[in-house]
């Protein structure tokens, strides 16, 4: 298993080392656990580390802090720490069982053995660890045959109430099942549709759906976990008014296929988050209220909420994407839209024509800047008033339809502008 541990980025092996050492000098034991130990069977890259200590985490994670001169925050209520450096992170929690009070409540908590902590977990392929101990090092502990179903290829609950205790499982169960391919056992599934038949995604907040759905949509092909949620427990789990249409699914599969080089050639243009665009699709059907109300109540972020909200107030105006049409109409439609609603709309629009006007946009359009500024028409003469913001505005549509590409074009233009702006209109 050492063996094992050396596939993790080299950043951590002196670290584990010597946080092994500190835990050793506290009388704690220390643990790499969940979905870390599984990845790192399945070869698949690892970033951040999830640590168990039996003993006292936060404790260990500041003195492994303050040895490495890495920054440390600790959340007290939780009972866990964050170490982070050079882009690292690793996670600490002390090991604890969990005890719900009612299905879909946030657990009660209280300090537990690794055994005890391993058998709260969601599924067998998450729930192994590897010992950090000195006496052990890189040690598997398997205590619920998580290698076997990794070989199999099953996800298997590790107890009956797993689904009704947390029901983000049943998202999560659907997850890792598309993600890896897997399948759930017999028992499993048939939990999980006990869960679903009791309803029990209802008993979830809202904001812990939205983090679910946002991981299911970041996911590398949403398609296919969309679908299976579909079918297993329904869309309507997120409003009860929405359902998917064959028109939505042709659209995630065009969503799937936008190339990852075509998005990353962007990458310094704006933020992506393309999750986004998934999400759009399948709640812009609802009447713009219910869509208003469903964002809030799930406290999608503010600028979350505005890109969506857009995206559907701009639905019908981006017809006219499918015309050829001036560069500065493309440029006056998408320069106030996010990366994110432009996207949407290239999915949207297959076209070849739409395609065009956007790329035009992304490629050429969004570079475009004036050369002028305000007090170059200060220097004309002309004095700062309200018209000043219309003049560059008006000024940038005719700069990009003409390819005015000199600052003393732009001013003669700017100044012609100013000049039509300022002349009394004819009654
Ligand atoms: N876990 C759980 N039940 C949940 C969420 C998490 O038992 N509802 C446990 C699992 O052991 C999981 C670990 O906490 O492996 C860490 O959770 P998370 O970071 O959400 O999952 P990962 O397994 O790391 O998944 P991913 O690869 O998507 O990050």
């Amino acid at each position: 298993m050492i063996n094992r541990l050396k596939k993790l980025p080299k950043f951590y092996g002196p670290v584990l080392k010597t946080a092994s050492s500190i835990a050793a000098g506290q009388g704690s034991s220390i643990y790499l656990v969940g979905g870390v130990v599984r990845d790192l069977f399945l070869n698949r890259d690892i970033f951040d580390l999830d640590i168990v200590v039996e003993g006292d985490a936060i404790a260990l994670a500041e003195e492994l802090a303050s040895r490495l001169k890495a920054e440390f925050k600790k959340h007290h209520c939780f009972g866990t720490a964050t170490v982070e450096l050079k882009g690292y992170k690793l996670d600490f929690a002390t090991s604890r069982k969990e005890y719900y009070s009612f299905p879909g409540a946030l657990p009660k908590v209280s300090p537990a053995s690794l055994g005890e902590d391993l058998f709260r977990r969601d599924f067998t392929i998450n729930a192994m660890a590897i010992s950090l101990n000195k006496k052990d090092y890189g040690r598997l502990i398997d205590i619920y045959n998580g290698v076997n179903d990794l070989k199999s290829g099953k996800i298997r609950v590790l107890h009956e109430n797993s689904f009704m205790d947390d029901p983000t499982r049943i998202l999560r169960a659907i997850r890792f099942e598309q993600r890896f391919s897997f399948m759930m056992d017999l028992k499993t599934s048939h939990l999980l549709r006990e869960a679903i038949n009791a309803k029990a995604l209802t008993l979830v907040s809202p904001h812990r759906l939205r983090d679910e759905i946002i991981l299911i949509l970041k996911e590398a092909q949403p398609l296919k976990h969309i679908k299976r949620i579909d079918k297993l427990i329904g869309i309507n789990f997120i409003h009860k008014d929405l359902k998917l249409k064959n028109d939505d699914y042709v659209f995630f599969k065009r969503a799937q296929g936008i190339s990852s080089g075509y998005l990353k050639s962007f990458k310094t243009l704006r933020k992506q988050q393309y999750w986004i665009i998934y999400l759009s699709k399948i709640l812009i059907r609802l009447s713009a209220k219910s869509l208003e109300n469903l964002l809030h109540d799930y406290a999608f972020r503010k600028g979350e909420r505005i890109i969506i909200l857009s995206i559907k107030a701009s639905l019908f105006k981006a017809r006219k994407l499918k015309k050829p049409l001036k560069k500065s109409l493309i440029y006056r439609f998408l320069n106030p839209l996010s990366f994110e609603a432009i996207l949407f709309f290239y999915v949207y629009y297959p076209d070849k024509i739409a395609r065009e006007n956007i790329d035009c946009f992304l490629k050429e359009l969004v570079k475009t800047n004036l050369r002028i500024r305000g007090r170059d028409l200060t220097r004309l003469g002309l004095v700062p008033n309200i018209l000043f913001g219309k003049v560059f505005e008006k000024l940038m549509h005719v700069k990009i339809d003409k390819g005015i590409s000199t600052k003393k074009g732009e001013m003669i233009e700017a100044l012609e502008i100013f000049r039509s702006l300022s002349r009394p209109k004819p009654d």
